[in-house]
């Protein structure tokens, strides 16, 4: 890509926007919720659709002219129904977090009751932090993640929603590496009478993908980020069974946003088709035979992953065994030094401030998106053990980058 055209009027963002794009191509981008999306996903996504108001839905606008925006939604559900079988599909969430404010506004009422998993076990913070809406508008307690083996401990999840007595139960995580057990909570949800949300946001490629249990059918509501293992365009998005469906079309519409993001929609629209072709199931099993590679790799350097292992696109490893005086936000920033981006994550049973955290969360979408296979994963995972064991050297950071820059020649991107 080229912003020859933002040059001409603005050189400052064309500079910020080169640089964006020579950032990606010479990192690893390893922050497990991020991707790549498909050129032709953000063709779609600067199109003059970002022009266009077409508050309400296909063939019930406010506005005229809304033919084509008509078409990109109208595919958009279509192609996300097919991809999630879901009965009901509303794809304007302008994000993940505004999915699920769609669905709360939709079934409770202020002052009502969740349940979701502590933001420090790998929950987040539309699921109701203090600082979020959800946390202001809603009563929220929080269940966890066993610190000992680093799974959801559902049992103690069961005798938290008996006793607290939710209208809402909230799953599906931020930094949770094993498959969720959806009709476990589903269970619980039914015997408490309260609803169940499962939001896939990370893992929605890999549930389209069927490498990772669906909880369409099963939950009441699923909600989604659009953009990471999906790869799709920017944004949210809600399915449930058609019982939920006007609620959650005035939810959104006039509950809590205005005009869609038409031109983000027909990014959806055209990323969702790039899913349907079968190379994305294949996509997918990389994605997590890649993120397996990675936690044998690291836990061969002696690194300590939350729960052993993964069967997703991401491990989190926890520092507090291997490096007790190494802190999450140290790794990070010194692995970025190196090219190596991800994040600091707090890890259950956190001693740290969120802020520092004693453990890293890395993903594989985007590696596997330019190519990577479990061998070169293997390799970065030597560069972050290297890292890890002397992130104050500043000649294990050159090497590092050294082997860095030689991995992401080897797999070029948006060339
Ligand atoms: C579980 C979960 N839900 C919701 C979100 C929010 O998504 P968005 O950034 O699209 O609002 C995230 C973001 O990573 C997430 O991990």
């Amino acid at each position: 890509m080229d912003y020859d055209r933002v040059r001409e009027v603005d050189p400052s963002v064309a500079d910020a926007l080169d640089g964006e794009l020579d950032r990606q191509r010479e990192t690893l981008m390893m922050i497990a919720s991020e991707n790549h999306v498909s050129e032709a996903v953000m063709e779609a996504q600067s199109s003059e659709l970002t022009n266009k108001y077409a508050e309400g839905y296909p063939g019930e606008r406010y506005y005229g002219g809304c033919e084509y925006a008509d078409d990109v939604e109208g595919l958009a559900i279509d192609r996300a129904k097919e991809l999630w079988g879901a009965e009901y599909v509303n794809v304007q969430p302008h994000s993940g977090s505004q999915a699920n404010m769609g669905v709360y506004l939709a079934v409770l009422d202020p002052g009502d009751k969740i349940l979701s998993l502590d933001l420090t076990h790998g929950g987040h913070l539309s699921h109701g932090h203090p600082k979020n809406f959800a946390g202001q508008v809603y009563e929220v307690e929080n269940y966890e993640a066993d610190p000992e083996t680093g799974y959801i401990d559902y049992e103690a999840l069961a005798d938290h929603a008996e006793a607290f007595e939710p209208d809402m139960i909230v799953s599906g995580y931020s930094a949770y590496p094993r498959e969720v057990e959806w009709e476990r909570i589903q269970d619980t949800a039914e015997s408490v009478g309260a609803y169940h949300l499962a939001d896939i946001a990370h893992i929605t490629g890999l549930v389209a993908a069927g490498i990772h249990p669906s909880p369409v059918g099963i939950t009441d509501f699923v909600t989604g980020s659009t953009h990471k293992t999906i790869r799709s365009g920017r944004g949210g998005i809600i399915m449930s069974s058609d019982e939920h469906a006007d609620a959650i079309d005035s939810a959104i519409i006039p509950g809590m946003q205005g005009g869609p993001l038409m031109h983000n929609i027909a990014g959806k629209a055209v990323g969702f088709g790039e899913a349907l072709d079968p190379e994305f199931e294949a996509y997918a099993q990389q994605v997590v035979d890649n993120a397996a590679a990675l936690g044998d790799r690291l836990a061969e350097h002696g690194l300590s992953l939350v729960s052993g292992g993964t069967d997703t696109h991401l491990v989190l490893v926890d520092l507090r065994d291997s490096h007790p005086d190494t802190t999450g936000k140290e790794v990070e920033e010194a692995l970025e030094e190196a090219g190596i981006v991800l994040n600091a994550n707090t890890v259950p049973g956190e001693t740290r401030s969120p802020f520092v955290a004693s453990g890293i969360r890395a993903g594989t979408p985007g590696l596997t998106t330019r190519g990577f296979d479990e061998d070169a994963c293997q390799e970065v995972a030597d560069c972050i053990a290297r890292v890890v064991d002397a992130p104050d050297d500043e000649s294990v950071r050159e090497e590092v980058a050294a082997d860095v820059d030689a991995l992401t020649d080897r797999h070029p991107l948006y060339e």
